[in-house]
C-alpha cells in the first residue's frame, strides 16, 4: 500500500487507552515536556492511573507549575507530581537533572517526550539546535538514567522503560540517503546553514532518535538488564510544535489536521503503550499503540542502515565527549 494511504488509514486507527502495569501505585515516571502536548496528557493519564510519583520536566517552572495546578484539579490527587527544570538546549542543566534522578530511590520509566522543530537555523554546542534538543540532549538524558532504571529494575523485580518519543516522518522514502550520504561527522554535515530545511531537518533528528534506540537496545539485553529502551511515534496530532514554523508552513501543516489529526491526548496514548510494553518493543519502534517493526523501511534494518546506525552512534558517543558530557558507554553495558 502506498504509505499515503497508509498514514491516512493508521491516523484513523482507534487506539485504546493502554492497561497500567498492575505495580503502577508503586511507580515513578519522568516525563520530559510535560506542560504541552503529549507530555501533558500523558502526564495527566498517570495521574488517573495511580502513579505513585510523576515528575513533569519542563524548561519553564512557571508553564511546569501552572499545568501541574491544573493536572491536580482536574485529577483530584492534590499531593501528587513535582516539576524539575530541565533544559535541552543546556547540557549543564541535563546533567544537574539527572543528578537529582540518582536521588531517587526508584525509576520505572523515562519518557523522553520534550523536542523542538525550528524554523530558523540556529547553532548551540557546535551542532544546529534541534540536532542538539532532539537527538544530543535527549541521548544525555536517556544515558544518565539507565543506571537509576537499571538498578531499578534490579531492586523492584520490575522492567523499567527508556521511551524516546521520535516520530513517523523520519521513515519516509526520500530519507533513505539523508544520513548515509553525508561526508564526514554526522552531527557536522547537519548543521550547515545553507543546506538547512526545517522540514528536513525535523525528520532527519527523529531518524538520528531512531537508529540511537536500536544500538543502544542492541547493547542492553533486556534479560540482563531489566530495561526496556524503544522508540514510540504518537502519530500527527494537534500541540504546539508547530509553533516556530513559517506562515506557508503552518497553513499547510492547520489543513492537514483538520483532515487528519487526532487529539494530543489521543497520541499520549502511543507514548504510554511504549512505556508499559514488554520484552517485544525492546529496540523497536511502536506506534498506533503497538509494536510497529513491520513500518521500518528496509534501508534501516538491511546491512547500510545497519553501517549507518553504528556510524550515527559512534558520531553522538564522539559528540557528548567534544561538549564535554563523554559516556562510559562500557560501564553502562556492562555487567
Ligand atoms: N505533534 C505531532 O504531530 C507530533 C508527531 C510526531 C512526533 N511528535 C513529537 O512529540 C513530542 C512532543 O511534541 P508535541 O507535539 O507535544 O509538541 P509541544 O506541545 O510543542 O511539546 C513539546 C514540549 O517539549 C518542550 N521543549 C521544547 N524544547 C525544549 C528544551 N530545549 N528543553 C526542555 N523542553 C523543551 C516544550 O516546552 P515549552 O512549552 O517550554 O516550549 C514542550 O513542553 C516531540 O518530541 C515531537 O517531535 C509530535
Amino acid at each position: 500500500m502506498p504509505r499515503v494511504f497508509g498514514f491516512i488509514k493508521d491516523q484513523r486507527t482507534n487506539l485504546p487507552v493502554p492497561k497500567p502495569p498492575t505495580n503502577i501505585a508503586d511507580a515513578t515516571y519522568i516525563v520530559t515536556g510535560a506542560n504541552s502536548g503529549f507530555g501533558l496528557e500523558c502526564t495527566k493519564h498517570l495521574f488517573r492511573m495511580d502513579a505513585k510519583r510523576v515528575i513533569m520536566a519542563a524548561r519553564s517552572r512557571c508553564k511546569g507549575e501552572a499545568a501541574l495546578t491544573a493536572i491536580r484539579r482536574e485529577t483530584s490527587r492534590p499531593n501528587v507530581g513535582e516539576v524539575w527544570e530541565l533544559d535541552l538546549t543546556s547540557p549543564d542543566s541535563v546533567e544537574a537533572f539527572a543528578k537529582r534522578v540518582r536521588t531517587l530511590d526508584r525509576l520505572d520509566a523515562l519518557i523522553a517526550n520534550a523536542g523542538v522543530v525550528m524554523a530558523n537555523f540556529q547553532m548551540a554546542e557546535g551542532i544546529e539546535m534541534s540536532l542538539l534538543v532532539n537527538v544530543v540532549s535527549t541521548m544525555l538524558l536517556a544515558f544518565r538514567t539507565l543506571p537509576k532504571l537499571q538498578e531499578s529494575a534490579r531492586k523492584f523485580g520490575v522492567q523499567t522503560h527508556n521511551t524516546i518519543v521520535t516520530s513517523n516522518s523520519a521513515l519516509e522514502s526520500e530519507m533513505e540517503h539523508n544520513i548515509d550520504s553525508l561526508q564526514g561527522d554526522v552531527f557536522d554535515g547537519l548543521s550547515k546553514e545553507k543546506s538547512f530545511k526545517t522540514m528536513v531537518q525535523y525528520p532527519n533528528t527523529k531518524l538520528l532518535e531512531i537508529l540511537a534506540v536500536r544500538q543502544l537496545a542492541s547493547l542492553l539485553p533486556v534479560s540482563e538488564f531489566g530495561v526496556i529502551v524503544n522508540a514510540v511515534n504518537p502519530g500527527f496530532c494537534y500541540s504546539e510544535l508547530d509553533r516556530n514554523v513559517g506562515t506557508m508552513a503552518k497553513v499547510g501543516i492547520t489543513v492537514m489536521r483538520v483532515l487528519l489529526a487526532r487529539t494530543a491526548e489521543e497520541g499520549s496514548r502511543n507514548l504510554l503503550q511504549a512505556a508499559f510494553a514488554g520484552p517485544e518493543s525492546h529496540g523497536a519502534y511502536c506506534s498506533e499503540c503497538q509494536v510497529k517493526e513491520r513500518d521500518v523501511p528496509a534501508w534501516i534494518t538491511n546491512d547500510v542502515g545497519k553501517t549507518t546506525q553504528k556510524r550515527v552512534w559512534l558520531d553522538l558517543l564522539k559528540r557528548l565527549d567534544t561538549i564535554g558530557h563523554s559516556i562510559d558507554i562500557k560501564a553502562l553495558t556492562t555487567k
